[in-house]
């Protein structure tokens, strides 16, 4: 049995930390992030991409998600991310995820408010709840792209908030998808953040707000990766969102950083093994890592 997004969400609103959304594509990195969130006794909402579907299956995901729930001793939320395909929402839904996420933020005002309530209707039903995109976060990855950043309105956003009954807000104030988030100085519009908190009471969402970590990123690039001009979210500014009213912040680029080190120094270093659990193993082993540097900045750990 899954965690209640919306229980979840609602506790951290109350105590004032974000809980940590981890994109899961396959069986090590959820291994590394429940691990991490086992030993920091944190809750964790675990996030499938249409992108992620295509490559490992909706039913095998959930059916991984559905064992770490089972083994793990904190609350795990199984989460669809950037739900754009109707049939893949009706699917997850039918599945039993937690919560799932429709993002018609690319549309006009008027039809992400339409697509949004028949999605609140679908998922209301059978005690889903969503969380719905309004202003465009930039950057691109697989299925996931904006070329521009728009600015998430306050008084929209109380407007779409209402008319809709979604559950959550996923909020555009200057974060991006990717490593490439900032071309100069990393800024997020706080001020339009505590714009949004006075108008909106739902929890609200920070997408793109991976750190890019350097110590990865150098240890990515001594093994051959390519990563110049990358920047991700500073701490202090996470933690800041956090405190205007951050609620559920998701991560996935640091990972795919965690990951992709990991395998380049053990087949750098090891040139004669090809078995693939000393390949995968280090790499789900910087994944916790990664994750436990996370969850200590949300503040989410203790709160299972
Ligand atoms: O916000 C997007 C997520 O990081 C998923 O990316 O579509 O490449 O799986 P993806
Ligand atoms: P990052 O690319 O910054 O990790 O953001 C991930 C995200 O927003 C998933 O929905
Ligand atoms: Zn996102």
């Amino acid at each position: 049995m899954f965690a209640s997004t919306k229980t979840l969400l609602q506790k951290a609103q109350r105590g004032k930390y974000a809980v940590p959304h981890f994109n899961i594509n396959n069986m090590e990195i959820m291994q590394g992030v429940v691990q991490a969130a086992v030993t920091l006794k944190s809750p964790i909402i675990l996030a499938t991409s249409e992108g992620a579907i295509n490559y490992a299956g909706m039913n095998f995901l959930h059916c991984l998600a559905q064992t770490a729930s089972r083994l793990a001793s904190v609350p795990i939320a199984l989460h669809l991310d950037h739900g754009q395909n109707l049939e893949t929402i009706k699917k997850a839904i039918a599945l039993g995820y937690s919560s799932v996420m429709i993002d018609a933020s690319q549309d006009h005002f008027e039809k992400n408010i339409l697509r949004t309530k028949q999605v609140v209707r679908l998922a209301h039903r059978k005690n889903i709840s969503v969380e719905a995109e309004l202003g465009t976060i930039g950057g691109a990855e697989d299925l996931v792209s904006s070329r521009n950043i728009h600015y998430t309105d306050p008084e929209k956003a109380r407007e779409f908030v209402e008319r809709t009954g979604c559950d959550f807000l996923a909020v555009a104030v200057g974060t991006s998808h990717g490593a490439y988030k900032f071309a100069g100085k990393a800024v997020l519009r706080q001020d339009l953040l505590q714009q949004l908190r006075h108008k909106v009471a739902i929890p609200l969402v920070l997408h793109g707000a991976s750190a890019v970590p350097r110590p990865l990123v150098r240890l990515a690039e001594r093994y051959g990766a390519s990563l110049r001009g990358v920047e991700g979210v500073p701490d202090t500014q996470i933690k800041t969102a956090i405190f205007y009213g951050i609620t559920k912040i998701n991560t996935d680029t640091d990972l795919r950083l965690a990951f992709d080190a990991a395998v380049r120094r053990a087949l750098k270093q090891a040139p004669r093994d090809f078995d693939p659990r000393h390949i995968l193993g280090p790499a789900r082993e910087m994944i916790r890592k990664i994750a436990e540097q996370r969850i200590r900045l949300f503040g989410s750990g203790g709160k299972r």
